[in-house]
Formats: C-alpha cells, structure tokens, sequence
C-alpha cells in the first residue's frame, strides 16, 4: 500500500456513503481503510470504488490531483477494526441509520481510540447528544452529514455534541475544505439539521399544494426546476432576500407582511396520503433537457411517470 503525507483515514461501513467517502479522502491524498462487518461488502466497495474512479478519469471528472490508480493505491480493506483504527487521524462512521447499532459502534471505537483521533458519523438525522452521550473521547465527537451523491455534491453538515471541543469542529472543518467538500456549521443540534429542515418545509408546502388540487404534480415540480432552483443553485435565500430589495431591512420593511400573511394560510403538516402518492405516480415527469424532435420522441417524454425511476433515499 502506498503510504500518505496526508494521513489515514477510517470508514467504517462500506455501503453507499461509505465508498463515496472513501474516494473523497483518497482524492484528497489521503490513505483509507475500509472496514466493514461484512467482508464481501468490502470486497464490492473496492472493486465498485475501481470502476467508478475509472470512468471518473476517462470523463475528465476524477477529483484531486492524482491518477485514478495512486488514489486506488491509498485505499484498502481492513477486516479489523482495532487495527485499522491504529495511527488514524479521522474515523467515518457509516454503517445503517440505526441508533443502537451506532452507539454500539462508537462505544467500541472510545475504548480503542487515542486522544487525538476525530471521531465523526455521517448519520443523516440522529442526534449528536444521544449518539455520543458517555462516550470518554466525547470531546473528539462529531457529526459531518454528507448529502447523498456526495461525490458531486459539496456540502457537509458538521454538527456537534454539547461537549464536542472547538478544535473538533475546526479539525473536521479543515479536513471537509481538504477534499474539495463544502463544510457548514450547524452550532446547536436540531431535529432535521438544517439541510432536511429547508427541504422537508419545501416537500411539505408541495405536497399540500398537490393535494389540494392548486398545482398538478409536473406544474409543481418546473416551480422548483425552472424557477426557483435556479436561483437557490447560486445563491441562498437569505441572499436572495437581499437582493430582491436594496438590502434586508428594506426587503422586510416591504414584504414582511405580504409573507406573513401568506405564512398564515399554510395548513398542517401533511399526511402523505397513499391517494396523493399514487396521484404524483402518475403524472408525467415534467420535460427534461432538449425538446423532443419527433412527434413520436414528444410521445415517448410524456409516457414517463414519476415513481419507480426516481432514485430512492435522498438525504
Ligand atoms: N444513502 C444516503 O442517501 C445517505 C445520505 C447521507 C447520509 N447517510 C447516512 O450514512 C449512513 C450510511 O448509509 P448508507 O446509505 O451508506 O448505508 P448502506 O446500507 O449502503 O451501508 C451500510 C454499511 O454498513 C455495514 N455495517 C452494518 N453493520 C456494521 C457494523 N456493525 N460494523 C461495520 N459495518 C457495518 C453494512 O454491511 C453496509 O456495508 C447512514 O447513517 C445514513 O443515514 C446516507
């Protein structure tokens, strides 16, 4: 195995996130050891992780500044876990959204762990105070929530437990902007975080706005598509705020009330009936990319439906 300036890294849990991380922190330069309960699923990451970096060089879109095979170098497997967590600097949980199996996990990893080693789970919802609560190296505790393909997309929620040490955070901070991803601080835990708090009110007022009839299904996904993503893909809602006016205190001194009377007429949190699901299956997705050329090309857009191709378990 080729030996890193950078440092050596730990994932723990090599499914979906769990390799994406891995060619994140060899891109990085770093070296990684995989370790998984299963040992097959180590071998599939490996191979897996071999194609992707592969077809990510051919495309011109491989990350960072080595060859696909020095970055394939940098990665192995380890199928122990005490000896893999020997001389890291950095340790990524990501093993299945389960709170006893995580604790289970970190409790393991506190009781071999130095004093210098970050200890951080990529958990998409599970609070820092309940994952890491009694944990002796709680100082050393974070969460760094990934959004899923986190290859291509950036950012990375880093939210702390109560006791997480401030170097932590900066470490961890530090360590994201060294692999090319987009860190943000979350500073106290939240139900949602802060990335599924703004998608999960957008995904409510959508649902509300089908199931009420207002907006079909395809009308109320070009909203997002053509409008309001556009501008969200460069710049923030706050920012946007901004510039709709000349500055945010002019922007509430004209629109606060118009919003807080439109705020008022939102309804409860919606049910997610199986009627309105089946609904949104079956409405045709709205047209992507270049118009259809040919009437039968214009036939074969509209006969998509939502549902079975969507990809499953954004977060
Ligand atoms: N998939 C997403 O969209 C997404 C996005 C952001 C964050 N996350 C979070 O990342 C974490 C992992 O999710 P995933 O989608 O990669 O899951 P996954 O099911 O694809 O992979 C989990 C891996 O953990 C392994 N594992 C199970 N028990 C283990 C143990 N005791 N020790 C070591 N390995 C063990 C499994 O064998 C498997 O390889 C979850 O907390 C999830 O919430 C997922």
């Amino acid at each position: 195995m080729a030996s890193s300036a950078a440092g050596c890294v730990v994932i723990v849990g090599s499914g979906v996130i769990g390799r994406s991380w891995a060619m994140l922190f060899a891109g990085g330069g770093f070296q990684v050891k995989l370790y998984d309960i299963e040992q097959q699923q180590i071998r599939n990451a490996l191979e897996s992780i071999r194609k992707e970096m592969k077809l990510l060089e051919q495309a011109g879109a491989l990350k960072g500044s080595l060859s696909a095979e020095e970055q394939l170098c940098l990665i192995s497997g380890c199928p122990n876990i005490q000896e893999a967590v020997e001389g890291a600097m950095h340790i990524q949980e990501c093993v299945p959204e389960d709170l006893e199996l995580k604790k289970k996990i970190f409790a393991q990893l506190d009781s071999i762990v130095d004093d210098r080693v970050i200890l951080s789970s990529s958990t998409s919802c599970l609070m820092p105070s309940k994952l890491f609560a009694g944990l002796v190296h709680v100082k050393q505790c974070i969460v760094a929530h990934p959004v899923n393909p986190p290859y291509y997309i950036p950012l990375v929620e880093l939210v702390p437990h109560p006791e997480t040490a401030p170097t932590t955070v900066d470490r961890t901070h530090a360590l994201m902007k060294k692999i090319g991803q987009c860190p943000m601080r979350v500073q106290k835990e939240v139900a949602g975080f802060v990335l599924n708090r703004l998608q999960y009110a957008i995904i409510s007022e959508a649902w509300r706005l089908v199931e009420e009839g207002i907006v079909s299904p395809s009308d109320l996904d070009l909203v997002m598509s053509e409008g309001l993503g556009m501008r969200y893909a460069f710049i923030g809602p706050l920012e946007t705020m901004h510039l709709n006016a000349e500055g945010m205190l002019s922007y509430c001194d004209r629109y606060s009330e118009g919003m807080k009377h439109v705020l008022k007429t939102f309804g409860p949190i919606p049910e997610f009936s199986r009627a309105t699901a089946e609904k949104v299956n079956q409405e045709p997705a709205p047209p992507r990319g270049p118009a259809p050329a040919t009437p039968a090309e214009q036939r074969d857009s509209m006969n998509t439906t939502r549902g079975p191709e969507l990809e499953p378990g954004l977060s």
